[in-house]
């Protein structure tokens, strides 16, 4: 019920890689209910499982031997107070579907998260950031769901620990929990995040939510590569937080180079900039490619398979370290046959 099952299919069309490996069975989720049952299932028989939303962050790196849940689980609650608009939104909606929804209800303030792949649940888990708005700015709150118990636990936004791509659900909260909803919160009153990629494509005067939308949407599809054509997970790496004396001796050798300055004192630098430093000519393997006009992504040009895009992010990450001694922390997440796994950790 409320299930649709596929046996050994490939995982090709559910992973934005496009890497064609199987699972042992593929089950779209459209009810907690059903989330519960399977989980139950998977436990009593030892067999692995792994919840995904658009699979637009994972790398397979073999068939997967357990069952992959496909959560399309969908609703949408609004509630008006007199500054903002609350919602309540379940974690199988997609990310970029409620960007366009919201904009259509005139609450704006999500514009400059447009276009990024994903559902709503895995929004939360990598506190998504683009433009200068970050997931954790609009958030009130994220439900979970403890599957053994059956237990909804709501982790105010406090407490979530969202930081740059990263959340207390990937920690604290892995095996045994899936983030059900999420809440947030637009303010009736718009504030416009209006960074310096945006100055070029947006006449300030004629400065509206529905431009920012247009204009982000016209600089991600300048940008990145068409999902159609190459296979991708957007950046591969994270940007680097490095220390200011670490920062003092890259900016001694090129005053250059992108950075962002942390609250905390640490510097954020452009590993894409490095990576172009660095001046790879041409390298690929196989199939695995970096994308020409944004060399913090990885594209699988046709073929790829998944040891080859692991192989060149080796090569990029061992490169980086030797020449700038800066370690790339993949942003991505890696999953085995059993599972999650850690790759390409620093020596
Ligand atoms: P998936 O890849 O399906 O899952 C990611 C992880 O979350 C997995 O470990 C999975 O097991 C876990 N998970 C998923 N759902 C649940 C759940 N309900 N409960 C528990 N665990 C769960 N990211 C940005 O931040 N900014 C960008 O600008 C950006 N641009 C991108 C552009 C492209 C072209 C691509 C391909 C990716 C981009 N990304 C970007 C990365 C990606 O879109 C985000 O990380 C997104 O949130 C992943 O969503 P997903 O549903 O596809 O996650
Ligand atoms: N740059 C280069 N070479 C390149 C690309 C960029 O030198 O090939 C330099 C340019 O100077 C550019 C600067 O790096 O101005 C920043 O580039 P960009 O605006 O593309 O942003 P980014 O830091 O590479 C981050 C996020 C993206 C997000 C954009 C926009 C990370 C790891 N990536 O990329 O998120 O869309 O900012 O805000 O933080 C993702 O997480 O998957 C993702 C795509």
């Amino acid at each position: 019920m409320y299930t649709n099952q596929i046996y050994q299919k490939s995982l090709k069309d559910l992973n934005t890689f496009s890497i064609d490996i199987t699972a042992k069975k593929i089950i779209f989720v459209q009810t907690i209910k059903s989330l519960i049952d399977i989980y139950k299932k998977c436990n009593s028989s030892h067999v692995p499982y792994i919840i995904l939303g658009e699979g637009s962050n994972v790398l397979f790196l073999e068939n997967y031997k357990g069952i992959v849940i496909i959560n399309r689980i969908k609703g949408i609650r609004i509630k008006e107070k007199n500054n903002a608009w609350l919602l309540h939104i379940l974690s199988g909606e997609k990310w970029s579907d409620l960007v366009k929804y919201t904009l259509k209800m005139g609450f704006f303030g999500l514009e400059n998260l447009a276009l990024i792949p994903g559902c709503i649940g895995s929004a939360a888990i990598q506190n998504i950031g683009a433009y200068g708005l970050e997931f954790k700015n609009i958030c009130q709150y994220v439900d979970l769901i403890s599957l053994k118990d059956e237990k909804i636990i709501r982790i105010t936004k406090n407490l979530c620990k969202f930081s740059y791509r990263d959340s207390i659900f990937k920690h604290k909260y892995q095996e045994g929990y899936a983030v059900i909803a999420v809440g947030i919160k637009i303010l009736k009153k718009w504030n416009p995040i209006f960074l310096k990629p945006l100055f070029k494509k947006i006449n300030i005067i004629k400065i509206s939510p529905y431009e920012i939308y247009r204009s982000i949407c016209q600089i991600r599809k300048e940008k990145l590569p068409n999902l159609n054509k190459y296979g991708n997970a957007g950046s591969f790496f994270k940007n680097p937080i490095i220390s200011q004396k670490d920062a003092k001796r890259i900016f001694s050798f090129n005053t250059n180079i992108p950075y962002y300055l942390q609250v905390d004192g640490s510097i954020k630098i452009s590993a894409a900039w490095l990576i172009e430093k660095y001046n790879f000519k041409n390298v690929h393997i196989g199939d695995a490619a970096i994308y020409k006009k944004q060399k913090l992504i990885l594209i699988n040009r046709k073929k790829a398979n998944p040891k080859e895009i692991l192989k060149l992010a080796q090569i990029i990450q061992k490169s980086i370290l030797k020449k700038f001694k800066i370690y790339l922390e993949p942003e991505i997440d890696f999953i085995n046959s059993s599972g999650k796994i850690k790759l390409l950790k620093k020596i």
